[in-house]
């Protein structure tokens, strides 16, 4: 009774412990990434744990700590903290590595997100010298940031739609100073707004104005609900602004949600019936193509005999096909079916002859159209890989996507980019692992060559290795391996589709039938002592294990990508001898009938009684697969349990018992 309803217990927890990791292993990104808005609001050098509520928005900013590994944290020079927002006095700087990148979990894939990066030099590392450096968004290029002065805050954002359930922000060092950078936000959009955005295309944005603004102030959160910045314009004498107290009303398939503060003010003519302003794109942005939308409302009650109708053109051609003319405080835009690519770009609003009113404008919103044509590397990889990295605590720049874009791939891993790239090479040759986790590596499925040697591995090769259809080379010289080579990579080997080397491995035994000690025995006893392996206790020592690391996370930041601990740790690995009958728990209670009868108790877990469908008796112990501890404790305390017998625990000859000999 007892065992039995700590099995249930624990399999509650376990159950905990699947919801955990599906909602990010490492418990970090679960704690207060998310404000009540769905926004992720991250105050870029900020000190690890320290968070403040903004004056202005009342959004709460986090440290960046959780969402990156790497980089430096630094105050800017003090002579230009006055009248900066509080998220400009910090910045995070690289000084190494191609690429560092910041982590976005727990996002929902195919959804859509602003996307917001700031940057304020300040003078943080006192050289006063200006860098320029590239952004990406995942694996795709986002926008190159060009710094010019050291007060003038550089603002890029992208609208674009998760390709997985994380997004990444990489800085890319490339040799125009150390990338650095003042703060990350993440905002969720609709999927109906910006349709333009897509998951084959992201909007980078150019401009975001408020036209005929009332004050200077940037107009955001909470005025707009999804925090988009729109920065005042105006263009005295030229301009006059145009104002309402009245709300402004939307239609309710509305692609923008544009905020009524701003729409409330307009901009319009002074003496002509020509509103027009015009861009060129710069020497970087010249092949792209642009896309943008002119918001409009009608701020005044026009009488009678008042008209506003307008054309709108584009370098002199009709853009819109007809004469325009706003409503009154009810939001609409006009915007383009796809991007244009033009040397020039003059927009211009020409009143049309029976117009009484000059054309007005109340925003505009300016965008560079990104192709999304990088993929990211199979998300299976992406976990095999990094479980690898933080196992091993592998030590290189292993940052970003692992294969893309295939300028910043890894350090030794080749991929193949057919579709969603695959790691089809990993060379870790000579990189000081150490430990018994290899069965890690055959969840990297599409491998071809795993280069392990000269390292100081330990435990057995697991027969999981021979599951890898794609495999050619297998190198394991060098290493402190133990127990015998698994039958699959034998005949492999022998049929010559793989290379095998594995000298230099002082335990290894080249022959499984030679050295396989404590091997199946006779069968003529009174009661047959079945190991019964219980996946479920498997799980319950991992439990254990991922508490460990979730403490052992607290004191340490990890970062990384997300993966399930539990699903890398060896469940499905192919640990055990064939002759152990492996059984559901729903089995196992039936045949201990709900482990009524303890029969024993050991240091490494508690026995039970048990009766097999045929009848035959068995006792039930639970056991571990990751300690070889374990199995000597096993062998012994059978032994002592039915104490009528020798006490030996080397002893092969014991003739009432089946001891079976595992493999790790
Ligand atoms: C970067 O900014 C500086 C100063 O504004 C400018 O002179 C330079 O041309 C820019 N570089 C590029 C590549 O746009
Ligand atoms: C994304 O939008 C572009 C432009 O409208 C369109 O050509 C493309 O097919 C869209 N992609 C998807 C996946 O809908
Ligand atoms: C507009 O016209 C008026 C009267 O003709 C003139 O006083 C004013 O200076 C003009 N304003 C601008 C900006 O040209
Ligand atoms: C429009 O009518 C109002 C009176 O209703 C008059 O004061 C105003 O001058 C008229 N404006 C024009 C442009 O005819
Ligand atoms: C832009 O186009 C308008 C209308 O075609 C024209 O009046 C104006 O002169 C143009 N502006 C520039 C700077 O080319
Ligand atoms: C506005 O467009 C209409 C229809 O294309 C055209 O007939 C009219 O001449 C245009 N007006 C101006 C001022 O360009
Ligand atoms: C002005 O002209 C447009 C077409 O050019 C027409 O649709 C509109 O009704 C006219 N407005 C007035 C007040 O006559
Ligand atoms: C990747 O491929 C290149 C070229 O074929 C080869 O030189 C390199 O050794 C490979 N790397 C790994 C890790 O296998
Ligand atoms: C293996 O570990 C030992 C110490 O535990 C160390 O001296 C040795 O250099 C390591 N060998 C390799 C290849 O990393
Ligand atoms: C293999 O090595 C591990 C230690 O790395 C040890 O615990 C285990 O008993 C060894 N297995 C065999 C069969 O020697
Ligand atoms: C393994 O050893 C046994 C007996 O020692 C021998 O019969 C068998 O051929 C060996 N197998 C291999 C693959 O060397
Ligand atoms: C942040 O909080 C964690 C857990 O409370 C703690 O272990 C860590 O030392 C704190 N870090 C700093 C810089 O205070």
């Amino acid at each position: 009774m007892k065992g039995g309803r700590g099995f249930r217990k624990e399999m509650i927890m376990w159950w905990c412990m699947l919801l955990l990791s599906l909602l990010g292993t490492d418990n970090k990104w679960v704690r207060g990434q998310f404000d009540s808005n769905g926004f992720i609001s991250i105050d870029c050098g900020l000190s690890e744990n320290d968070s403040y509520i903004d004056e202005h928005t009342k959004l709460s900013y986090i440290s960046d700590a959780q969402f990156i590994d790497t980089g430096l944290n630094h105050y800017i020079s003090k002579e230009y903290t006055p009248s900066l927002s509080r998220q400009y006095l910090t910045v995070r700087s690289f000084n190494s590595g191609a690429r560092n990148c910041y982590s976005l979990k727990s996002l929902v894939l195919g959804s859509k997100y602003l996307i917001r990066a700031t940057f304020l030099y300040g003078n943080y590392d006192g050289l006063n010298q200006f860098a320029m450096f590239d952004l990406y968004i995942g694996v795709n290029f986002w926008k190159t940031v060009n710094i010019s002065d050291a007060v003038t805050p550089i603002i890029a954002e992208v609208i674009t739609v998760a390709p997985a359930d994380y997004v990444q922000v990489c800085l890319a060092n490339t040799g125009g100073g150390n990338p650095f950078i003042s703060s990350l936000d993440l905002r969720p959009l609709k999927d109906t707004l910006y349709l333009l955005a897509n998951s084959t295309q992201s909007l980078s944005l150019v401009k975001r104005l408020n036209a005929g603004p009332t004050d200077t102030t940037i107009i955001r959160y909470p005025d707009d609900r999804h925090d988009r910045m729109w920065e005042p314009w105006s263009n005295e004498p030229y301009w006059s602004e145009l104002t309402t107290t009245s709300d402004v009303s939307h239609i309710l398939t509305d692609q923008f949600e544009a905020p009524s503060a701003v729409l409330q003010t307009a901009a319009t003519r002074v003496n002509s019936s020509v509103l027009q302003f015009d861009w060129a794109p710069g020497p970087l942005d010249n092949s792209r193509s642009y896309w943008w939308a002119l918001h409009f409302c009608e701020t005044q009650l026009l009488g009678k005999n008042q008209s506003r109708w307008f054309n709108i053109t584009v370098n002199g051609l009709m853009w819109y096909a007809e004469p325009y003319s706003p409503s009154y405080l009810l939001a609409d835009e006009i915007y383009g079916k796809y991007g244009l690519q033009l040397p020039y770009y003059n927009v211009s609003l020409v009143a049309t002859g029976n117009s009484t009113l000059p054309p007005l404008l109340n925003a505009f919103e300016l965008f560079i159209v990104l192709p999304v044509a990088n993929v990211p590397t199979d998300s299976g990889d992406v976990s095999a890989i990094n479980a690898i990295k933080e196992k091993y605590q592998i030590k290189k720049n292993w940052v970003g996507d692992p294969c893309a874009p295939a300028t910043y791939i890894w350090d030794g891993l080749n991929c193949s980019y057919s579709s969603s790239p695959r790691i089809t090479a990993l060379n870790l040759a000579s990189n000081g692992l150490m430990g018994d986790f290899l069965s890690l590596f055959s969840e990297l499925k599409a491998l071809q060559s795993l280069n392990l040697s000269d390292n100081n591995l330990t435990g057995s090769i697991p027969d999981a290795l021979s599951q890898l259809t794609s495999l050619t080379l297998l190198d394991l010289t060098g290493n402190k391996l133990n127990g015998t080579i698994p039958d699959g990579l034998l005949r492999k080997s022998q049929a010559g589709k793989l290379t095998l080397r594995v000298g230099d491995n002082p335990n290894l035994c080249s022959n499984s039938t030679a050295c396989t000690p404590n091997e199946q025995k006779k069968d003529n006893g009174s009661i047959r002592v079945i190991a019964i392996i219980v996946p479920v206790i498997v799980v319950v020592l991992l439990v254990a294990l991922v508490l460990l690391l979730c403490m052992l996370k607290n004191k340490k930041g990890t970062g990384g990508e997300q993966y399930s601990d539990f699903s890398k740790a060896g469940l499905k690995d192919d640990l055990f001898q064939p002759e152990n009958r492996q059984f559901a728990y729903t089995e196992l209670a039936a045949i201990t009938n709900e482990f009524t009868r303890i029969i024993g108790k050991g240091g490494f877990g508690t026995f039970y009684h048990g009766t097999l469908e045929d009848g035959t008796q068995v006792a039930v112990k639970v056991q571990s697969e990751s300690s070889s501890q374990g199995t000597r404790d096993f062998v012994g305390e059978e032994e002592e349990e039915e104490e009528e017998e020798e006490d030996d625990d080397d002893d092969d000859d014991d003739d009432d018992y089946y001891y079976y000999y595992y493999y790790y």
